[in-house]
């Protein structure tokens, strides 16, 4: 990809309240939306706006981070297929390679593994201010509390402009969401928080915190975590990377940045789906049943979780490999019974004219709960995995935002609908 705006042609616009017409160039198939405020009916209307509340048709910055074809069901990070990564790659790889853009050698692989591993253990008072919290807290409203907290306890990373500022705060970042997340796990168990032992890697880490250091690590476990882990670090400018994206634009710390991407992946549309899919198959309890939910999902009584995408428009390639590793993770763990349900309907699904017509596919989420909670992971934690996978995506693209010369404050405009100017009516007369 050519790192300059490349200039394909122009696009004429005739206004036909003035008659007025104007030429406005397209590059990189798109038009500059800030071009179109040449359009006024005087001298002193605002200009032409575009009007996009989902920004279903707005690119908000150019990155050379993820490619998405949602039509072909296509993935790459900075170029490689996600098949090649989640067959041949680690993720603290994968994560080197989305912040950096190209692979590792050898030797900083090494030396990034070894940095993350030691930076896992996070500071005594986060832990203790996770003790405040209800036993039943949700583990996502802790770690947006923990990222807060590390915020206070690195207010270097207030230095957005410094290059070593900005690594240790995405060292920071990728190493201690684990932990926190960890640390929230335990606590909703009234368990004891397990520290990271640097000696071992990354996933192994995880697992060891999560249930306890005399935890037996099977090593087909932790490939599979891995896997997961790599299919979800990176989807270009999702809800959670453009809201890290939006508030990072402010120029407050990293990890103030990285809280409004924990914030935003805590909603049941984009992180939440996974912990959804679940409650909908216990639901839905048998595949004998599903027939009958289906009938609710045309009759817009319920969505199927785990289905549809703003983007993907075929089959997420992250649920066929996902697909993939369930047979793994369940030669392991034994068969998790809800799976017979997922299959069914998914089957029924897409046999069925209501998601042929609205192409709608599984998403990465459809199967990702049930490798989960093979794992033994409750479902309350999946978006804290999410969460795992998703930070090096969200520093990788913050970092590009931070050092992209077009990049302002992000402040979108409105068309305002309420009503003109009126006089305050005092309360006694109203
Ligand atoms: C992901 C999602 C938010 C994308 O939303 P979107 O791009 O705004 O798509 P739309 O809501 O416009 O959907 C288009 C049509 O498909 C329907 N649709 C979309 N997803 C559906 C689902 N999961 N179940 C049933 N119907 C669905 C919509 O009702 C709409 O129908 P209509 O055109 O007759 O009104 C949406 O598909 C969804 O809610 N899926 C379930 C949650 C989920 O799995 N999220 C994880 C995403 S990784």
């Amino acid at each position: 990809m050519s790192t300059e705006p490349q200039v394909e042609g122009t696009l004429s616009v005739t206004d036909s309240r003035t008659g007025q017409t104007y030429e406005f160039p397209i590059t990189d198939g798109t038009v500059r939306a800030t071009d179109l405020r040449q359009i006024k009916t005087s001298d002193d209307d605002f200009g032409l706006m575009t009007y996009d509340p989902a920004f279903m048709n707005t690119a908000s910055c150019r990155s050379a981070i993820t490619y998405l074809d949602g039509d072909a069901g296509v993935l790459r990070y900075r170029g490689y297929p996600i098949e090649q990564l989640a067959a041949k790659s680690t993720f603290l790889e994968v994560a080197w390679l989305l912040i950096h853009g190209e692979l590792p050698t050898a030797k900083e692989l090494e030396g990034f593994e070894k940095q993350i591993v030691d930076r896992m253990v996070v500071q005594a008072e986060v832990g203790e201010s996770i003790k405040a919290f209800a036993r039943n807290a949700h583990p996502m409203g802790i770690l947006e509390a923990g990222f807060g907290h590390l915020s206070t306890l690195y207010p270097e990373a207030k230095q957005v402009e410094s290059g070593p500022e900005r690594m240790e705060a995405i060292i920071n970042t990728i190493a201690k969401m684990p932990t926190i997340g960890a640390m929230a796990f335990r606590h909703n168990q009234g368990k004891d928080i397990v520290a990271p032992d640097p000696s071992l890697d990354y996933s192994t880490n995880i697992l060891k915190m999560f249930f306890g250091a005399d935890y037996e690590v099977d090593p087909r476990l932790v490939r599979a975590l891995d896997i997961l882990l790599i299919l979800h670090a990176d989807h270009e400018q999702n809800c959670s990377t453009s809201a890290v994206r939006a508030v990072g634009s402010s120029q407050v710390d990293t990890y103030s940045a990285v809280n409004a991407g924990i914030a935003a992946l805590y909603g049941p549309l984009h992180g939440g789906a996974n912990e959804a899919v679940l409650v909908m198959l216990r639901e839905i309890g048998s595949a004998d049943n599903v027939s009958d939910f289906m009938d609710k999902v045309k009759s817009r009584e319920a969505l199927l979780m785990g289905f549809g995408h703003r983007v993907y428009k075929n089959y997420d390639p992250r649920a066929t490999i996902i697909k993939g590793a369930c047979d793994d993770v369940f030669e392991v763990t034994g068969v998790n019974p809800l799976l017979e349900v997922a299959v069914a309907l998914e089957a029924t699904a897409l046999a069925d004219d209501f998601f042929i017509q609205r192409k709608l596919y599984p998403n990465v989420d459809f199967y990702s709960g049930l490798i989960y909670e093979a794992l033994g992971i409750p479902t309350e934690m999946f978006t804290v995995m999410f969460a795992i996978g998703r930070a090096p995506g969200w520093v990788a693209q913050w970092l590009e935002m931070i050092q992209d010369k077009d990049q302002k404050i992000s402040r979108p405009r409105q068309i305002y609908i309420g009503s003109g100017e009126r006089d305050y009516v005092e309360v006694s007369a109203r």
